[in-house]
């Protein structure tokens, strides 16, 4: 009849394979089974399938989820491959699954339905590695480490402060995750190709179904629109950006013996056998590269699509599955590598006071004793390129203001800001470095996770 002449004239022939996206459908093949089931349960609800049929198709449906996606027969995408499995249990009246709808819409729903379980996975990733960071903050609360600017020691810093600095960065990685799943979770589902459907559709009703916040209005928009996966995928982006800059940093700490790599997470060479390699954090720093260019080819593959479906919206959402998946793997790799890491604090503590990093607490001291924080900055600069001790200061003290550093301040103190721990405990400003401020730093980053 007609349907087998249709069959035959777009069987495909040498371009089937290039037309096909079987080879990356497996991922909606769930979603396809819970759209369609939502479908036919409206329909029949709707009066527009009988109940018979609808309890046919739907009995049909469970087979079909019970064989699983490699027992699909031949089609062009697994909704066309569910719709021809369900007519070969069914007969013809299998085919009145697909009344109402089209695969414009099917896709899209399928699309939606999907990424919400993804973009949650990696939420919950994400949270868990932010966890994982202040469970690091809770335990090196008080182990002093050099903090760097321009990747020379800066002023001395706390293990937890460097963690805790990660996982506010995460935790707004995580809310642009949340964000992109707040509109991601609309029904497209009840606009058939794009123009809307003679038939009596409940469209609350399938996004109610599938467990959608709401439903996109403009059925010509609800088919054409992936920007959805375009905020979500920008949002891992994000989060791969963080996510580098954290394996970089223990790179580098590995590197000047700062941290000890987990063996789990390290690698060696094959010829060198001295070697400890921190494999598996380049690997997490490289997945910005994943990130980015996912995201740039699905920038690139929506840009200037006229309205409504075309094909090429087919390959927008691969690239979308790839930012995600190589992200949120790097983020379980990233917690596991943080979460086992050994902190050497004698190493740690040694490290902080090199390059003279307390020099802006002495500053701030003579500051702090009423000079004008401009000339304390000269005197403590002078006397960095003395040799940076009391002596050093001293002299300096006397060649700027023309008189000696017990004049401004008593020995004692200032011996005091020269030792990175007392430097630490002095900067007890909000979010900073010194135990008591980290404590609170960490109590509201631990409300945050369990929020
Ligand atoms: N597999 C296709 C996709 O992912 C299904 C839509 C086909 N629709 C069409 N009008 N040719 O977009």
């Amino acid at each position: 009849s007609e349907t087998v002449v249709r069959r035959e004239r777009f069987a495909g022939g040498p371009a089937r394979e290039f037309l096909s996206s079987m080879a990356f459908d497996d991922r909606l093949f769930e979603a396809d089974l819970a759209v369609d089931r939502a479908h036919v349960v409206m329909l029949a609800e709707q009066g527009i399938v009988d109940a018979a049929d609808a309890g046919a198709i739907l009995d049909a449906l469970d087979d079909v989820a019970e064989e699983g996606f490699d027992a699909l027969p031949e089609g062009e995408d697994v909704h066309e491959a569910i719709e021809t499995a369900v007519i070969e249990r069914v007969g013809p009246d299998g085919g009145r699954m697909h009344t109402a709808r089209s695969r414009n819409d099917e896709v899209a729903a399928c699309l939606r339905y999907e990424y919400r379980d993804t973009l949650l996975e990696a939420i919950e990733t994400t949270v868990a590695a932010r966890e994982a960071l202040c469970e690091v903050a809770e335990a090196e609360r008080e182990t002093v480490m050099p903090g760097y600017t321009h990747l020379q020691p800066a002023q001395p810093t706390t293990v937890a402060h460097w963690a805790l600095s990660y996982e506010a960065a995460l935790a707004r990685d995580t809310e642009r995750l949340l964000d992109a799943f707040d509109r991601t979770n609309r029904s497209p589902l009840g606009s058939a190709a794009f123009a809307g459907t003679p038939f009596d559709v409940d469209r609350e009703r399938t996004a109610e179904l599938l467990g959608f916040e709401s439903v996109l209005d403009n059925s010509m928009d609800a088919v054409s629109s992936r920007d959805f996966l375009v905020e979500g995928s920008a949002a891992f982006a994000g989060l791969a950006t963080t996510l580098s800059g954290l394996a970089e940093d223990l790179v580098v700490f590995a590197n000047r013996g700062l941290v000890e790599l987990d063996d789990d997470y390290a690698s060696t060479s094959s010829i060198m056998p001295q070697k400890k390699n921190p494999d598996t954090l380049e690997l997490v720093r490289s997945t910005a590269g994943d990130a980015f260019g996912g995201l740039h080819g699905l920038l690139t593959t929506m840009k200037g699509l006229p309205r409504a479906y075309n094909r090429d919206l087919q390959n927008a959402s691969p690239h979308a599955w790839r930012v995600a998946d190589a992200v949120a793997e790097a983020t379980d790799v990233a917690a596991g590598a943080v979460s086992t890491a050994d902190w050497p604090a004698e190493e740690l503590a040694a490290a902080a006071g090199e390059g003279f990093s307390t020099a802006t607490g002495v500053a701030d001291l003579l500051a702090m004793h009423g000079l004008p924080f401009r000339t304390a900055h000269e005197i403590v600069a002078a006397a960095a390129e003395r040799g940076a001790d009391y002596d050093a200061l001293d002299a300096a003290c006397e060649e700027v203001v023309g008189e000696g550093i017990d004049s401004l301040a008593d020995r004692d103190a200032v011996e005091a800001v020269l030792d990175p721990v007392a430097s630490v405990a002095s900067r007890d400003s909000m979010g900073g470095p010194a135990p008591g401020a980290t404590a609170e730093t960490l109590a509201s980053a631990l409300e945050g996770c369990a929020a």
